[in-house]
């Protein structure tokens, strides 16, 4: 999209929530970032000192994220506005399209009037429509693209059946790039019409769980008519009151994408960060009142939700195994005997398996048995991935996976040698939380770290 047409739809969707067009240094602003400019060369153009841009630009990218209540920065602003546009916008044959329930005019005429064009209040057709053709009700912007996938059957099966049983809540969760999001869109695509909607919503694109649930009870009260539309609140209990009021009317599946971003870093797996527990007050609420709907939690960390009677369920999601083949089809890889090996040591997780396959092909010509020989596991690109994956973890999960990676076999944890330094329930808290992160494998009651955070740790000493 060209940089004049951003900065005229932005114009358009700000004069529509705020009734006050952008003045021409703020469009400056606008322009300049999106065309990748620093601050003191727009300050430069425009012949204005730099630290009057800087402020302005502060002020604009604060009025934006308010206004698509996104967390807009500098650095992101032309991809979120792109992305924005995008799904709102690719969409829809009319001039008029609708945002956060505003009518915005894409063609940029006849700014004084928010009446949609094309759009009248539903008539009891109009409503019928929505019934019939669900396409209206989902609102998927959010959600990654599906590529060809590798054999998830059974994981699709379960998650089918516990839709199906009136699951409240399901959570998704394995590791980073094991699959969960191409998962849930593959899911989606198989059960979508047993929703009147579906709205997918990655959590770090809100600031917290109040912006985030306004953003769907007002997507959800679209067909509402005037009388019926909420009161806009800002008291979280009357928000999540509001949004289980919608989740018993209509049969909904959420989606909330990338859980992990509310859990503290250094503390034990399913910590809140102080700003987010509002968000264990929400969960806990949809699992425990009844409703006809179903919320899906997508995290590499395990949130801790208390209900009774299969109201919840964790489908923790492992390597692709065998299927995992067909990823290294795709690339030029020789001695098929030795790819099983390969995938298990990069725990069948598919992105791993992707970067893993590209230093196949170009450090060892794509020969697997040449590249398996190495005396050390190659880690690659996926050092930085282990990096965050470690600094992540608590002091007491940092100490424990590093005697672990340090022993030759999996270890009995019930049976620690005399001068071990922790506690007993320390270390089974440690475990714990390690498994709630998908870190630690437990086979014949011993447990082992994963392969390559084993050889991450080694090498780091
Ligand atoms: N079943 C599959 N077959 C083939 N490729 C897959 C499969 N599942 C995922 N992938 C690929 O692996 C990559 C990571 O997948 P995805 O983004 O779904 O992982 P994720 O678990 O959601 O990761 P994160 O926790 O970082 O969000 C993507 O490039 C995706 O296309
Ligand atoms: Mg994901």
């Amino acid at each position: 999209m060209d940089i004049e047409t951003l900065v005229e739809l932005t114009d358009n969707l700000v004069f529509t929530y705020t009734k006050q067009h952008l003045d021409s240094l703020q469009k400056e602003v606008l322009k300049g970032t999106l065309n990748g400019k620093k601050y003191p060369q727009i300050a430069d153009d425009c012949k204005r000192h730099p630290d009057h841009i800087k402020q302005v630009g502060t002020k604009l990218w604060k009025l934006l994220s308010d206004v698509l209540d996104k967390n807009i920065k500098k650095s992101n602003a032309r991809s979120i506005l792109e992305n924005f546009y995008f799904s709102h916008i690719s969409n829809t044959a009319n001039d008029w399209v609708n945002i956060n329930s505003h009518h915005i005019n894409i063609c940029g005429e006849n700014r004084q009037s928010p009446t949609p064009k094309n759009k009248s209040s539903p008539t009891p057709t109009d409503q019928n429509q929505n019934k019939t053709n669900p396409e209206n009700n989902y609102d998927l912007s959010e959600a990654p693209d599906l590529y060809s996938l590798c054999d998830r059957h059974t994981e699709l099966t379960t998650l089918k059946q516990w839709i199906e049983n009136h699951t409240r809540i399901i959570t998704i969760l394995g590791l980073t790039g094991i699959g969960k999001s191409t998962l849930t869109v593959k899911l989606i695509q198989q059960i979508k019409d047993k929703f009147d909607y579906i709205i997918w919503r990655n959590i770090d694109n809100y600031s917290s769980c109040e912006s985030l649930q306004t953003n769907i009870i007002q997507f959800l009260s679209q067909t509402d008519s005037p009388s019926q539309k909420p009161e806009k609140i800002s008291n979280s209990q009357t928000i999540n009151n509001q949004l289980i009021d919608y989740l018993r009317k209509h049969r909904c599946l959420l989606i909330f994408d990338n859980l992990q971003e509310i859990f503290a870093s250094g503390k034990l797996a399913g910590t809140y960060l102080e700003k987010h527990e509002n968000y264990g007050k929400c969960f806990q609420q949809i699992a425990t009142s009844s409703h006809q709907s179903c919320l899906l939690l997508l995290s590499q960390e395990q949130p801790k939700i208390t209900s009774g009677n299969n109201h919840i369920q964790t489908l923790k999601l492992d390597s692709l195994g065998k299927s995992a083949t067909a990823i290294l089809e795709s690339k030029n890889l020789t001695d098929k005997d030795q790819w099983l090996e390969l995938i298990n040591l990069y725990s069948g997780n598919p992105l791993w398996l992707n970067i893993i396959a590209d230093a196949v092909e170009d450090l060892c010509d794509g020969n697997v048995a040449q590249f398996l020989s190495c005396k050390n596991l190659y880690l690659g690109d996926l050092e930085p991935i282990l990096e965050i994956i470690f600094q992540h973890l608590s002091e007491l999960e940092k100490q424990v996976i590093l005697w672990i990676a340090n022993q030759e076999t999996a270890v009995d944890i019930s049976n620690t040698p005399p001068d071990f330094p922790l506690s007993h329930s320390d270390l089974w808290k440690a475990i714990q939380s390690l498994k709630r992160r998908c870190l630690v494998t437990k086979k014949d009651n011993l447990f082992a770290i994963l392969t390559v955070l084993k050889q991450y740790i080694i090498s780091k000493k």
